[in-house]
């Protein structure tokens, strides 16, 4: 009998990789296509036909009519944001009723949630997203959050809701807020609830007849490694695991099903709200970088911080995830640059470290060594890798050593092929 498999792909940064087009490269070949963590803090940018579209919660596999998608219970699912993208999908002729699922576990993100993620970063947050995600997690681990197929049964939906506005007022009224009206709660989930009622389904299961009917799935991630709530730059994490490990709690599943993984990267760093992020540029370098990557967040619209490519995070991000596959995008941003840099390692008090385990405090401290590579052009133009300039393949090959796996895909322009 012909066994099904799992590919991961995720972000080996602090997002915004580009994975959502690599996803939109690598999906024509899945039968199913998940989401398994964040919310819709996530922004997927994927430019199909020419036309720009940016997904936040539904996995950007929907895109291909013949693929199906589900949400898996890892993700924080805010059917207000759901509403819009079925809605938006829907005008542009692309089918989504039948063909995406969620598991009866996700927990649903309420309009309080997204009003506490607010005031907490009123107080000094982590320049979150604003989306709800981390007062959402917050009460999925307290126990106390309200979950899709809860409300297969009325009189337990009722109490787990009223249990769950009960104690979000008592954090309300820390922040001497009014306490939320419990009818108005109630209506607004009669609204939207209609978004995953006909959608319920669970997702280990859907796995499970997938395998065993020699099907292809690909896990979609969101956000980055750099974010994962253990082994990013806590605190300036999300709340989620965005790492591959993430992908079998979230969707049930032993881990010898898993084949590939796919490690995005961009070809320089970014990262948007507060943080460590050593090889930050505050200058007319990094304007360019900005202007010419286009590095504004899909979901918030903030400016992205960008700087240049740290090796060293790289390699623990290909570490944490096992990637097999690295892929980098946006190559073609550097085109013409006399100069790129890369960190290859950090100073911290005249040593010198190479280090695996970057923790926050070590990368707020550390000062970064560079390796310099000149003259990048020729990128977009190149069709083959051997087309590129010295200084590119230098670079390539550089990346390779230090990874110690060959870069699978490089992608360079919003359509063009990747090479
Ligand atoms: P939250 O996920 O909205 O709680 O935000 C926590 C941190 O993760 C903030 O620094 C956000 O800017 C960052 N973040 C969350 N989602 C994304 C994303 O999709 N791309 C990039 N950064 C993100
Ligand atoms: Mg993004």
């Amino acid at each position: 009998m012909k066994k099904g498999y799992v590919d991961v792909v995720l972000g080996l940064q602090w997002g915004d990789e580009g994975k959502g087009r690599i996803v939109h490269y690598l999906s024509r070949k899945y039968s199913l296509i998940v989401r398994f963590q964040g919310g819709a803090n996530a922004g997927h940018t994927v430019y199909v036909r020419g036309k720009k579209n940016v997904l936040h919660l539904l996995p950007t596999g929907i895109l291909h009519n013949n693929t199906k998608v589900a949400i898996a219970p890892g993700v924080a699912l805010d059917p207000e944001v759901l509403a819009r993208e079925i809605e938006f999908l829907e005008q542009e002729g692309i089918e989504v009723k039948g063909r995406y699922f969620i598991d009866l576990r996700t927990p649903i993100v309420f309009p309080f949630h997204k009003k506490e993620d607010g005031l907490f970063e009123q107080e000094g947050g982590v320049g979150s997203t604003k989306r709800g995600i981390a007062p959402c997690y917050r009460d999925v681990y307290a126990r106390f959050a309200v979950r899709a197929g809860d409300i297969l049964d009325k009189r337990h939906f009722e109490n787990a809701l009223n249990r769950q506005i009960d104690f979000n007022n008592m954090l309300l009224e820390h922040f001497n807020e009014p306490k939320l009206n419990k009818d108005e709660i109630f209506a607004w989930f009669e609204k939207y609830k209609w978004t995953f009622e006909d959608a319920l389904g669970d997702v280990s299961l859907m796995l499970k007849d997938e395998i065993e009917k020699g099907g292809a799935v690909l896990m979609e991630g969101a956000q980055g490694t750099l974010l994962d709530i253990f082994y990013g730059t806590y605190p300036y994490v999300t709340s989620s695991h965005t790492i591959a490990g993430g992908v079998l709690s979230s969707a049930g599943l032993g881990p010898f099903h898993v084949r590939r993984v796919y490690g995005v990267f961009k070809s320089y760093l970014t990262r948007v709200g507060k943080g460590p992020f050593p090889t930050e540029l505050d200058d007319d370098i990094g304007e360019t970088l900005r202007r010419v990557g286009n590095e504004y967040g899909a979901t918030t619209g903030r400016k992205r911080r960008v700087g240049w490519l740290d090796l060293p995070l790289l390699r623990y991000a290909i570490w944490i995830n096992g990637v097999t596959h690295p892929v980098m995008t946006k190559l073609d941003v550097l085109d013409g640059f006399k100069e790129v840099k890369a960190a290859i390692s950090y100073n911290l008090d005249g040593k010198i470290y190479e280090t695996l385990s970057p923790t926050t405090y070590f990368l707020e401290k550390a000062t970064p060594l560079y390796e310099t590579f000149g003259n990048f052009y020729g990128i977009k133009a190149a069709k083959t890798r051997d087309e590129f300039s010295d200084g590119v393949k230098r670079y390539l090959n550089k990346i390779e050593d230090y990874i110690g796996l060959k870069i699978y895909k490089i992608s360079k322009g919003k359509e063009d092929r990747l090479i």
